[in-house]
């Protein structure tokens, strides 16, 4: 039986970082085992609103790449490439454009939340109003079965079907109506205790070196009531406590009791979480360390990816250029 194939995509917006691992990509390195995996970094989408400062667009693509490697995507169990190195994406994204209602568009929730979030940006562009077609034009092309989001993508994905269906009915069925792998997985805080996310600064990078990831765990939000060992914690209520639950499941019922009856104090608990962190980030140190001693490598690897991911990406384009009367 052929194996299912998974497809997605994630934007170089800088390095990643233990949200994002703990998210995407730990749930990645699984399927790369079971599935035949087609993974993306999504340039020309981080262009939609980043179009106005690309100087640092070369290296975080790059970047982006080291990491996914870092945490163990092995490019001999998946396909790993960068999206603008296949233009087909492109091509088939402005044959979608053709069939794709206006109001389809405009009613993805993503579309009006963003340009409110990000108001120093205009995303009044063609482009950006175009994302969610150049992403179904990404799943679409490679036929894929499943694909792996968070929830907040589910919108693109039910979007993506719409525009599969609608293209098929119009022509012929050229397009597999792909499903979304919705995993569970915990947000992870950021160390303010918010939502960890590159625009609120309050990241732990994958890349970070050792003394910053000790420096950021310091800085880490506890329980505000506990001025001095002695007063009782509220567990529910702390950052640190957060991670444990990620990191030190096991621990957490005992950790959780010790603190409210003040047995533990917030800077034990915190080293002994540190600790737990950077065993864990070890072996993804350790694999950075030796890729970044041979960054052509990682150039040559996006090179492999992208001859690989256009050989499928050539067949589905030229069957839909065929059902759209563009080739005879
Ligand atoms: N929009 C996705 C995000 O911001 C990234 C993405 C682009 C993607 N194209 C995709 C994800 C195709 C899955 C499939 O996270
Ligand atoms: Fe948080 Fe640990 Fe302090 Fe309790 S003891 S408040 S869990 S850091």
């Amino acid at each position: 039986m052929k194996m299912k194939r998974v497809l997605s995509g994630i934007q170089p917006s800088g390095k990643l970082h233990l949200g994002n691992l703990v998210g995407a990509l730990s749930n990645w390195v699984k399927l790369q085992q079971q599935y035949d995996c087609f993974f993306f970094i999504a340039d020309l989408h981080a262009l939609t609103t980043g179009y106005e400062n690309v100087k640092n667009l070369p290296e975080d693509t790059l970047d982006v790449a080291v990491d996914l490697l870092s945490v163990g995507l092995d490019p001999k169990k998946c396909t790993i490439f960068k999206q603008s190195d296949v233009p087909e994406h492109a091509e088939l994204h402005l044959l979608l454009s053709m069939i794709t209602p206006l109001p389809w568009l405009e009613r993805v929730p993503t579309y009006k939340s963003k340009i409110n979030e990000l108001k120093d940006k205009d995303l009044g562009t063609y482009g950006f109003l175009g994302y969610p077609v150049l992403q179904a034009a990404d799943i679409l092309i490679y036929q894929a079965d499943l694909v792996p989001v968070g929830e907040d993508q589910l919108p693109h994905i039910e979007l993506t079907r719409e525009i599969a269906r609608r293209f098929n009915f119009f022509y012929k069925k050229v397009f597999k109506e792909p499903q979304e792998l919705l995993a569970e997985f915990p947000v992870l805080p950021g160390i303010d205790g918010r939502k960890m996310s590159k625009s609120y600064g309050n990241t732990i990078a994958l890349s970070d070196p050792e003394d910053l990831v000790r420096e950021k765990v310091n800085m880490m939000i506890t329980d505000p009531a506990r001025v001095t060992k002695k007063d009782l914690g509220h567990p529910e209520v702390c950052t640190v406590f957060d991670y444990h639950g990620i990191f030190n499941k096991g621990q957490v019922d005992k950790i959780a009791a010790e603190c409210r009856s003040a047995e533990r104090g917030c800077v034990e608990c915190k080293k002994e979480f540190l600790a737990d962190l950077l065993e864990f980030l070890s072996p993804i140190r350790k694999r950075r360390a030796e890729i970044l001693k041979n960054r052509k490598l990682v150039e040559e690897m996006l090179v492999t990816g992208m001859v690989r991911a256009k050989s499928e990406a050539t067949l589905t384009l030229l069957e839909a250029k065929r059902a759209m009367g563009l080739i005879g």
